[in-house]
């Protein structure tokens, strides 16, 4: 570019009055590359050394075929050249002395002339190459002569020669170029920074500084960048911290049959913990140890019962219990954390938890659902909590992320009694759609672990994908997780805000 920008300058400086006509045959009359010509055209313009015309210009070029006609005939002639010497040729023999191409257009085209003739199976000359004219070479000849220009060609051998594919129109933007304001024969590089050189010299008195330039755009951040479901995730433990709420350790995702079921009052027999809808561990199969006397007190609720309840009545298997797994809910999570409230030093004190982390279920998958999602859970262990108390934490921590309109449907877990499954109308989408299930923690789960009678734990789990998704308009949960995630997709997503709805309301 330096090159080509003083060749330009120096060619300005004759005089005055003294233009580039057109940029393209004076780059190639001053052996520059038109490409980087233009390119410090631009640059010589954007600080006004030059003042510019744009030009457009048309001409003709040769395809190899058009540049192998003017070199060695066209293909009509090297056919009759091949027939000629050889007196004749069958067809075969015509394609391998001149190869198939030639062989093809030229017999046609020879034909059409009357140049050469059939004779049974051969072809025949009829004519001398030197007695005929070969039109396509001499049109491509005075092209080539009158400098390639449109008008060197009449419309209909222009039209020929482009269906014989022997030449090209090629249309070439160009420049004219003149001094402009602020010329100079020679460039002066505006300085970008005020250096310590500069400021040590004095240079800086009589710099001249590029201007800032405000609109340039920011240089891309490199590094990582967060999945559209930790976006949500920071904002979800955001709202619920603010709410109160303490995070469960979540980071660990094999647990045992007992907290993930046993502990929840969830029957041995019970479908969920079938290999169809858990993924059991293999190695190691079985956990290592539980609480042995909460274990005999869960055993006991199970087969004859408590707290008012007649139990399951089964023979409770250890063996059942012991059993490894990916956990198929966080809330084998909250059973253990309730647990050790019930039995922390000092005895029970009231706790607001929650935790949003990764949960595993042997489903089929499609697009909307895959073998491992993540859970949002909250609870709150308190006395004297009421299914008021559950409706009023779940209407305040939908409000917090913009859903104001809930319903709340009976419905039944293992481990909650009553369970309500969460409805949140989206004005969006403009339909209910289910967000979330909930429910009070049963006695027989409770009392086992030794918290107060009166003691009421209050609970609700969501999925963080369902609302990722419609936050980011993903219709495919493939799109959002799993290997055929887009990492542009990552990359681009923008930052996640729910709008609260209690400031305003
Ligand atoms: N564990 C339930 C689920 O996996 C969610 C839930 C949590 C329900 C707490 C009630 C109480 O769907």
């Amino acid at each position: 570019t330096e090159d080509s920008e003083t060749a330009i300058l120096t060619f300005l400086s004759a005089s005055p009055e003294t233009v580039i006509e057109d940029t393209y045959p004076w780059s190639q009359s001053s052996n520059l590359d038109h490409k980087t010509v233009v390119g410090a055209i631009k640059s010589l313009l954007a600080d006004q050394y030059v003042v510019v015309e744009n030009l457009e210009t048309s001409f003709y070029a040769f395809t190899e075929e058009g540049q192998s006609i003017l070199d060695n005939g066209s293909q009509e002639i090297l056919v009759l050249k091949a027939l000629n010497e050889a007196g004749k040729l069958s067809i075969p023999d015509l394609q391998a002395k001149v190869g198939k191409d030639v062989a093809k257009i030229g017999m046609g085209n020879c034909m059409k002339a009357k140049w050469i003739k059939k004779d049974g199976q051969d072809l025949v000359p009829v004519a001398k190459e030197d007695e005929v004219e070969d039109t396509v070479r001499k049109q491509l000849q005075g092209l080539s002569d009158a400098d390639f220009k449109i008008d060197a060609l009449s419309d209909q051998d222009a039209k020929d020669l482009k269906r014989r594919k022997c030449i090209n129109l090629v249309t070439v933007k160009s420049h004219r170029v003149s001094r402009g304001p602020a010329y100079q024969p020679q460039r002066v590089k505006k300085a970008a920074d005020l250096t310590k050189e500069m400021l040590d010299s004095g240079a800086w008195e009589t710099a001249e500084f590029k201007p800032y330039n405000f609109l340039v755009l920011g240089e891309k951040v490199g590094g990582g960048f967060l999945h559209p479901l930790l976006k949500v995730r920071a904002e979800f433990r955001k709202i619920l911290m603010e709410m109160g709420f303490q995070e469960m350790p979540t980071n660990k995702w094999v647990e045992s049959s007992f907290w993930n079921f046993d502990s929840l009052f969830q029957p041995q027999s019970h479908p969920a913990r079938d290999a169809h809808d858990t993924f059991f561990i293999k190695e190691p199969a079985q956990t290592v140890s539980v609480p042995e006397e909460y274990y005999e007190r869960v055993r006991t609720m199970h087969e004859i019962g408590g707290a008012g309840s007649i139990g399951y009545r089964y023979d409770f298997r250890r063996e059942e219990a012991m059993k490894n797994l990916l956990r198929t809910h966080t809330t084998a999570v909250s059973s253990q954390m309730l647990y050790k409230l019930a039995n922390q030093p000092g005895g029970f004190k009231p706790a607001r938890y929650f935790s949003i982390d990764r949960v595993f279920r042997n489903e089929t998958m499609d697009a909307t659902h895959l073998c491992e999602f993540h859970q949002v859970e909250g609870l709150v262990a308190d006395y004297n909590l009421s299914l008021g108390d559950l409706i009023g934490t779940i209407e305040t921590f939908f409000k917090k992320i913009g859903i104001t309109q809930l319903r709340f449907k009976p419905a039944f877990n293992p481990y909650t009694e009553p369970s309500m499954e969460i409805f949140g109308y989206h004005p969006d989408l403009k339909k209910w759609t289910e967000i979330g299930n909930s429910g009070m923690f049963r006695p027989e789960m409770l009392q086992p672990m030794g918290l107060p009678e009166n003691v009421r734990v209050i609970a609700w789990g969501l999925s963080l994908e369902r609302p990722t998704m419609i936050k980011y308009r993903i219709s495919n949960i493939r799109d959002l997780f799993g290997h055929k995630v887009e990492m542009a997709r990552t990359q681009n997503a923008p930052i996640c805000r729910f709008e609260d709805a209690t400031s305003s309301a």
